[in-house]
């Protein structure tokens, strides 16, 4: 695969940033690039939290409030951008399990409007952040980027979708479109219904950790930072339509995670419930990361390092959590988690 040369870029167009991944990208490129200026374009959705830019210095960095799905809004948002790097999604897999319209809608139609207004503005490059889901399930070793994606969720196949799209755009409008598949991603500001800031949190209230299913089902762990830094040499380095997978290389079985943060918080393993599992659990999401360790990439932060940093973070942030769990999340999580605890 030819090296490309690397790009320079003034002004970026981030979707989502105001999401976990999203505002840890935006960080990352105002410290890292000191010419670059940042447009947010978020519709704050329960995700979407103005909380996780904080810190970020308004010199060189704009919001906007918006949908990616409405084209009057996207395009002002754009003007004047090289690139667009898109995070906006409906992220969940359990809520797209209970309903998939809204996932459709951002990570489908959302998605083609981004890439119809990229192609009217002349884009220099159009980044699709995806999944290692949409692959779906794999007992033993790892996809590569050529195998085909199977995706047996209706959050994952959003982001199949998507990404087909954008790839359709490649081909047809000769459009500079970038995919990334990145495995499951940790660290601070992540909204605490997945896995590892529900258990962390419920663990700090000695509430107890609802473990799907036997506990024995697998992911590869990604530090956000690393994530972050793997988007942005695919932004900058990677050809455009291609893809290209990220993994953390730290395999571990939910059990197992569950075990750690619980040494790291001195909290009894007694607060683990097994509960009734997620239909059409994935047993084991895997991904061959060689193509982009070929354009120099590779994940700095170690597994027990990251974590212990995370648990950290929110032991040092309940300002950032509490307030989602007493607002936003509780509902959902009374409805969705109260009848699986109380079996
Ligand atoms: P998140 O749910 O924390 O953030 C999603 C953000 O998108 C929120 O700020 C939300 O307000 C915004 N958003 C949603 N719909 C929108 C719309 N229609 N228009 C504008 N903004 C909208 O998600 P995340 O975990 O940060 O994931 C970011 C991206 O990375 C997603 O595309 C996801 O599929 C992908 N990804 C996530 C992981 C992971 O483990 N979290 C792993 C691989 C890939
Ligand atoms: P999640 O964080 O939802 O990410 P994904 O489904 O995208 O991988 O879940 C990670 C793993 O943790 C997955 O195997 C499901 C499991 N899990 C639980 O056991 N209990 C929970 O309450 C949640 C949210 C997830």
């Amino acid at each position: 695969m030819p090296m490309q040369k690397e790009l320079a870029m003034k002004r970026i167009l981030v979707t989502g940033g105001a999401g976990f991944i999203g505002s840890a990208f935006v960080r990352f490129l105002l410290r890292t690039y000191p010419e670059v200026h940042v447009v947010v374009l978020d519709k704050l959705t329960y995700s979407g939290n103005p909380d996780n830019l904080k810190e970020v210095c308004p010199d060189r960095y704009s919001f906007v409030h918006g949908d990616i799905a409405d084209s009057l809004c996207v395009a002002s948002s754009m003007q004047g951008c090289d690139a667009v790097v898109n995070f906006a999604a409906e992220s969940h897999v359990d809520r797209s399990l209970e309903g998939a319209a809204d996932f459709i809608n951002t990570n489908v139609a959302g998605v083609n409007v981004l890439l119809e207004q990229a192609l009217l503005q002349n884009l220099r490059r159009v980044l699709l952040v995806s999944t290692d889901e949409v692959y779906g399930s794999i007992e033993t070793g790892a996809f590569k980027e050529e195998d085909s994606v199977k995706p047996r969720n209706p959050y994952a196949a959003s982001k199949a979708a998507g990404e087909l799209l954008g790839m359709a755009y490649f081909h047809s409008h000769g459009l500079p479109v970038l995919v990334t598949r990145g495995s499951n991603t940790y660290g601070p500001y992540q909204y605490p219904e997945k896995v590892l800031p529900l258990f962390i949190t419920n663990a700090i209230d000695r509430s107890p950790l609802p473990l799907y299913g036997d506990g024995r089902n697998m992911r590869d762990w990604l530090y956000v930072d690393d994530h972050c830094s793997a988007i942005d040499l695919v932004l900058r380095s990677g050809e455009p339509g291609q893809v290209y997978n990220i993994a953390g290389g730290n395999e571990r079985e939910n059990i197992a995670v569950a075990h750690t943060l619980l040494e790291l918080l001195h909290a009894p393993e007694s607060l683990i419930q097994y509960v009734k599992d997620r239909p059409g659990h994935d047993r084991r999401y895997a991904v061959d990361a060689a193509k982009i360790r070929a354009l120099g990439w590779s994940p700095r932060m170690p597994w027990a390092v990251g974590m212990a940093h995370t648990v950290t973070w929110y032991r040092e942030n309940e300002w950032w959590w509490r307030k989602i769990k007493d607002g936003s999340f509780r509902e959902y999580y009374e409805r969705f988690y109260g009848p699986l605890l109380s079996k």
